[in-house]
C-alpha cells in the first residue's frame, strides 16, 4: 500500500520537474565562466565566417526536433550503428568543429560540466546576436541523450505544404505563429541547388518553373544550378547575412528559394503574419526570440538519464565516483577534433541508473557529457530503463520514509 502511495506521489510530483527543469544561469556555480567562453569561440568564428549563424541555427533546429534538444545529432555513426549524422537532412548540417571547440575549451575549464546541448544552444544564441539578431537569455541545463538513430530523423522536407509542416510543428507543441517565426531563421544561411531546383523546371509536371517564384530569380538560379556540383545560394536573397525581417519582404516579392518559404506568403494561414512581420522587424526580432526559446525547451520525456534532476532536490548522498570502463571508451570525434570525456561523482540517483546500466552491460563513462552509443547497444535503452529506474528510485525513497 505504502509503495502505491509513494509511486502515485512519485508520478505526481516528479515528471513534471524532470521536464521543467531548465534556467537561466544553471551553471553560475558550477561553471560561471561557461557563457562566456562559449561566447568567445563563437565570436572568434563570426569575425571570419559570418555564414556560422545559419549553421548553428539549423543543428539548433535538427538537435531539438529529434529526441529532444540533447545533443544527439552529434553522436558519429560508427561501422555497426549510423547516427542521426548520416540521415538524408542532416548530411549538409554544419558546423560540427565549432561546438568541439568549445567543448575543449569548457573541459579545459570545467571539466564534465556544461552539456553540448547547452552549447549548442547557447553559441546559436550568441551568434543570432552577431548576426544583427535579438539578444536573449537562454535556460540551460540540458542533458546530452545516449540515443542517436537516423530513423528518427523525421524533419519537415522544403517542399512540403504550410500544412504538411505545421504539423510536424504541432507534434513538438509549437504553434502556427511559432512555425512562421521560427522560418525567419532563412534570413541568414545557405541553401543547395538540389533542394529548390525541382521549382525552375517542369515544376509538378507543368512543363514550366514554378509560378510562384520570379523569373528573374528562376534564371538566375537556373544559371547557378546548372554549373553542377551542387553549389549552393543564399536562402535570403536580401540581406543574406543579417537577421533582419528582410526574408519576409523577400517572400513577398516572390524571391523566396524554397518552396515551403514561398508557400508562407500565400497560404491564408500565414500570409498574415508573413506581411506582418515584413513590416515590422522589431516584432519579428521580439517573437524570434520567444519562439526559439520554446524550440529550445524541447525535451524528450522518454530519456532515461532525465532523472539526473531529481537528486540534488531530494538532497541524496553523494555516490561513489563512476568508474571509466575502457572497454566502453565513449568518445565523440569529429573530423576536426577529438574529445574523449572523463567521469565524475554522479547524484544517486544516476549512480543507480548507471549502476543499473552496467547490469545490461550498457555503461557510458558519464551521463553529462556527449557519447557515441557503444555498437553493442541496437535498441532504446530508454525504453528498458525508464521503469528500472522509477523502481529504483521508489526504492530510495521508501527507505527514507518518504
Ligand atoms: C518547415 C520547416 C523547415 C524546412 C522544410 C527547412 C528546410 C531547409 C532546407 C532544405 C535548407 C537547406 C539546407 C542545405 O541546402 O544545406 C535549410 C537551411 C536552413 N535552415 Fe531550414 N527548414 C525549416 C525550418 C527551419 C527552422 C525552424 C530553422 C531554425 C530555427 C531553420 C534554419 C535554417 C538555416 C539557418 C538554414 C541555413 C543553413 C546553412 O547555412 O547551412 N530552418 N532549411
Amino acid at each position: 500500500m505504502k509503495i502505491i502511495k509513494t509511486s502515485l506521489l512519485a508520478f505526481l510530483f516528479l515528471l513534471p520537474l524532470v521536464l521543467a527543469d531548465l534556467r537561466v544561469g544553471f551553471y553560475n556555480a558550477t561553471c560561471p565562466q561557461a557563457e562566456s567562453i562559449i561566447q568567445q569561440v563563437v565570436q572568434k568564428r563570426f569575425a571570419t565566417d559570418s555564414s556560422i549563424t545559419g549553421a548553428l541555427l539549423r543543428m539548433h533546429f535538427h538537435d531539438c526536433f529529434v529526441r529532444g534538444c540533447d545533443a544527439s545529432i552529434l553522436i558519429d555513426s560508427t561501422p555497426k550503428k549510423t547516427s542521426e549524422k548520416s540521415a538524408g537532412p542532416n548530411l549538409t548540417v554544419r558546423g560540427f568543429e565549432l561546438i568541439d571547440e568549445a567543448k575543449k575549451s569548457l573541459e579545459a575549464a570545467c571539466p564534465s560540466t556544461v552539456s553540448c546541448a547547452d552549447i549548442i544552444t547557447l553559441a546559436t544564441r550568441d551568434s543570432v546576436v552577431l548576426a544583427g539578431g535579438p539578444s536573449y537569455a537562454a535556460p540551460t541545463g540540458r542533458r546530452d541523450g545516449l540515443v542517436s538513430n537516423p530513423d528518427d530523423v523525421n524533419l519537415p522536407g522544403p517542399s512540403f505544404s504550410v500544412s504538411q509542416a505545421l504539423q510536424a510543428f504541432t507534434a513538438k507543441g509549437l504553434t502556427l505563429n511559432d512555425m512562421v517565426t521560427l522560418l525567419g531563421a532563412h534570413t541568414v544561411g545557405l541553401v543547395h541547388c538540389n533542394f529548390f531546383e525541382d521549382r525552375l523546371s517542369n515544376f509538378q509536371g507543368t512543363g514550366s518553373p514554378d509560378p510562384s517564384m520570379d523569373p528573374a530569380l528562376v534564371a538566375k538560379l537556373k544559371k547557378l544550378c546548372a554549373a553542377g556540383n551542387n553549389p549552393t545560394t543564399f536562402l535570403d536573397q536580401n540581406t543574406s547575412s543579417t537577421f533582419d525581417n528582410q526574408y519576409y519582404n523577400q517572400l513577398l516579392l516572390k524571391r523566396g528559394i524554397l518552396q515551403i518559404d514561398q508557400e508562407l506568403a500565400s497560404d491564408r494561414s500565414t500570409t498574415g503574419i508573413v506581411s506582418g512581420f515584413a513590416s515590422n522587424g522589431v516584432r519579428f526580432s521580439q517573437r524570434f526570440a520567444t519562439a526559439i526559446l520554446k524550440m529550445g525547451s524541447l525535451q524528450n520525456s522518454s530519456s532515461s538519464h532525465l532523472l539526473l534532476f531529481i537528486a540534488p532536490v531530494f538532497g541524496l548522498p553523494s555516490p561513489p565516483p563512476a568508474t571509466p570502463s575502457d572497454d566502453m571508451d565513449i568518445k565523440r570525434t569529429s573530423t576536426l577534433s577529438s574529445t574523449t570525456l572523463t567521469s565524475q561523482p554522479l547524484p544517486t540517483v544516476v549512480w543507480i541508473t548507471e549502476k543499473s546500466k552496467k547490469l545490461a552491460g550498457f555503461y557510458p563513462k558519464s551521463p553529462l557529457l556527449v557519447r557515441a552509443i557503444p555498437s553493442t547497444i541496437f535498441f532504446d535503452p530508454s525504453m528498458i530503463f525508464q521503469p528500472l529506474e522509477l523502481f529504483l528510485l521508489l526504492v530510495v525513497l521508501v527507505r527514507r520514509n518518504f
